[in-house]
């Protein structure tokens, strides 16, 4: 328990260390690579030169000591995160290595004002903190293995078939290779795959979300292969999956997990919004309800470049064939000729608001993904019409950020 004094003290000084976030984050990374190098095999290095993940660590651990008197209130919060550790294996000795490391960063950054006092307070709160992100990880660990067809760390999985879904996504059908059960999940859900690329240095890992209905003898992912643009290098991970991992290779991957999950008991219509490749989610839960609740009403807006960027474009189609209750629109930015005659195409340009209130309702659950202007569109549009954010669901496919302006 920590005493009202040290919560005092923790509470006022949460407003001085997010003054000083970026500077004590940056730190905090520095110092963490230089004494555990072998950290780098876990965090994404891509993620930290875009500098998202480093606003994301710390920021949580503020918002967490913000919270110190009812961390119960920020409890959806640390599942997320909670999810994500779970996926890369983060383990409970790993944190005091990143409590002590976020203490000194904070020395190194405040020097004479972060007091001796003001420290042990911090480490105080940090051991609390991290004993609730260690409880709820341990839940979920146990959870992974004891399921059927569960297991923990990651599992070899053989490529079982790899198929083309558009120019630039493909998709690989993930088979254990010892043979066994796969543990089942919850439609928007993500498998975390390890991949060791010969000739680098340090291990990659990354989420895939399964773009499947559960309950198939396979794992389904979708992957985008990130092109190299202007000054950008090419991306890492879907780079190798597209060019280097074929039928027969074998994958490491870590039990599904995610808290971005398809309500199946709602009773309100629900509409589905995926921009790019942020449709595999949104399919996976499409998929399901159609297997499962085929007269649900569901409108699923598909928002992509073009026609030769569209993934899944047939089996969108075949559903909203089959269900009548299926309606399915496709929103191109930039439509060829043909792309103008898809038996879904709806408008050119972006979904916005006067649109959307044409094809759906107020009153329904609103799911989306997509890349993150796609995102803040959606959340604006849907906030001006006045939505409720219990009835706005969504997925970032990276370090959670924010949708506010
Ligand atoms: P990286 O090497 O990580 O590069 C990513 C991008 O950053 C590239 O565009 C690259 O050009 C750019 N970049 C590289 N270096 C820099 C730099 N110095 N500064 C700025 N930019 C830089 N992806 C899918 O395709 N399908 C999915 O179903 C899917 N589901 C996901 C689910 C979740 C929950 C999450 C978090 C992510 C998901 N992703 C998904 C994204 C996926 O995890 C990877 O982030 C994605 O494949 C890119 O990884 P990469 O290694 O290929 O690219
Ligand atoms: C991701 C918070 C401890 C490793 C994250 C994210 C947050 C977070 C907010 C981003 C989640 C998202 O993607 O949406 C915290 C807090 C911690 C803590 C508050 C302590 C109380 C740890 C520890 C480790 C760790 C001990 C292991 C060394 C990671 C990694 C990611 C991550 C590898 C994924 C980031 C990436 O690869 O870009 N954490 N974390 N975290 N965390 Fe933690």
């Amino acid at each position: 328990m920590l005493s009202q004094e040290t919560k005092d003290i923790i509470k006022s000084t949460v407003p001085v260390l997010e003054i000083h976030g970026t500077a004590i984050t940056t730190r905090f990374y520095e110092l963490l690579f230089a004494s555990h190098p072998e950290l780098l095999n876990i965090f994404n290095q891509t993620n930290q030169k875009q500098g998202r993940q480093q606003t994301a660590l710390a920021n949580a651990v503020y918002a967490a000591a913000a919270h110190i008197d009812h961390l119960e209130d920020i409890l959806p919060t640390v599942k997320q995160i909670g999810h994500k550790h779970r996926g890369l294996g983060i383990q409970p000795e790993h944190y005091p290595i990143v409590g002590e490391t976020l203490l000194k960063a904070i020395r190194d950054v405040l020097g004479e004002a972060a007091t001796d006092e003001i420290i042990d307070a911090w480490a105080q709160a940090y051991g609390v903190i991290s004993d609730a992100f260690i409880s709820v990880e341990h839940e979920m660990y146990e959870h992974a293995t004891q399921q059927p067809g569960g297991w923990s760390g990651f599992r070899p999985f053989v490529v079982s078939k790899k198929v083309q879904e558009s120019e630039v996504i493909t998709s690989f059908y993930l088979t254990p290779q010892d043979g066994g059960d796969i543990a089942t999940y919850e439609p928007g859900q993500y498998l975390t795959l390890v991949v060791d690329i010969p000739g680098q240095s340090y291990t990659h890992r990354r989420q895939y979300s399964l773009s499947d209905a559960p309950g198939k003898p396979y794992y389904r992912i979708s992957v985008k292969r990130e092109d190299a643009r202007g000054n950008l290098p090419a991306g890492v991970v879907s780079n190798h999956l597209h060019e280097t991992i074929q039928e027969g290779d074998i994958l490491q991957v870590s039990a599904p997990s995610g808290d971005f999950v398809l309500d199946m008991n709602t009773k309100s219509p629900i509409v589905f919004l995926s921009g790019g490749v942020g449709m595999t989610p949104l399919m996976s839960m499409a998929n399901t309800l159609m297997e499962r609740r085929p007269a649900h009403s569901v409108t699923y807006v598909h928002a992509a470049l073009n026609g030769r960027v569209h993934a899944f474009k047939s089996d969108l189609t075949e559903m909203a064939k089959r269900h009548p209750a299926f309606r399915h629109y496709v929103v191109y930015e930039r439509p060829s000729n043909e792309d103008r005659s898809h038996a879904h195409f709806a408008k050119d340009g972006f979904i916005d608001l006067d649109w959307l209130q044409t094809i759906s309702t107020q009153d329904a659950e609103f799911y989306f993904c997509g890349p993150t202007p796609f995102m803040k569109a959606i959340y604006k549009a849907l906030k001006q019409w006045g939505v409720e954010d219990t009835h706005i669901h969504y997925e970032f496919f990276g370090p959670q950020g924010s949708l506010a302006d």
